[in-house]
């Protein structure tokens, strides 16, 4: 069993997150994904590959489907993005950058309303899911466990996605290279444990990726 667990929430505030509000997630990630056809299944790969590592570090189910929720909204805060910003062919100038890097907590300020996403910490997971490891993410900066342990789950899941996407420039990369990529952030981006955990399931997340891919 992974040491670290979330705070677990109410059994009765679980079952609602596990139906309306899963749905109702995964309908908002899907708005997202449309938005951008360079995105196109993101939101949906992110909370499958989350949910998968939960389960393989030992988290118990009802954390896991937590996580998998929060890992649909990840990027809900992109709606708020001009489209300049979020489909620029280019590199990024640095107000763009400081725009772009807003979207966590234009998520998290979304979310907010929802009661229950801020009761079982999936707000806290989308406003810090660009946090590293190391302490040079963010939107705070926070380092190692400080930063909560569903947003370290994401934070592989979504890499995981995005290198294996085409972006305007640069090709999709495969399964085996993203591979390399995550194992070589261990320690500096993303958390030791949870890319241990993605090592053990590897072929199985390679397979679940090949199966959203069609
Ligand atoms: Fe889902
Ligand atoms: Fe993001």
């Amino acid at each position: 069993m992974f040491q670290e667990s979330l705070t677990c929430a109410a059994p009765k505030t679980l079952s609602i997150v596990t139906s309306a509000l899963h749905e109702f997630a995964e309908s908002l990630g899907a708005a997202v994904d449309a938005r951008d056809r360079h995105t196109r299944q993101h939101s949906e790969e992110v909370a499958q590959v989350a949910h998968a590592l939960a389960l393989r570090l030992g988290l118990p189910g009802c954390q896991a489907d937590v996580i998998h929720v929060a890992a649909h909204l990840h990027d809900v805060g992109k709606i708020g993005l001009p489209d300049a910003v979020l489909f620029k062919p280019g590199p990024l100038d640095a107000a763009e950058w400081t725009l772009l890097k807003r979207h966590p907590e234009i998520g998290a300020d979304i979310v907010r309303p929802v009661r229950a996403l801020c009761d079982c910490g999936v707000r806290e997971m989308i406003l810090h899911h660009h946090e590293r490891f190391d302490g040079q993410g963010y939107p705070h900066g926070l380092r190692g466990a400080a930063i909560p342990l569903g947003a370290r789950i994401i934070a592989v899941a979504d890499s995981l996605s995005a290198m294996m996407q085409n972006r305007p420039y640069r090709p999709a990369m495969p399964f085996a290279s993203a591979r390399e990529e995550i194992l070589r952030c261990s320690g500096s981006q993303f958390d030791p444990g949870v890319v241990a955990a993605f090592e053990r399931c590897a072929p199985m997340i390679g397979q679940l990726m090949e199966m959203l891919a069609e």
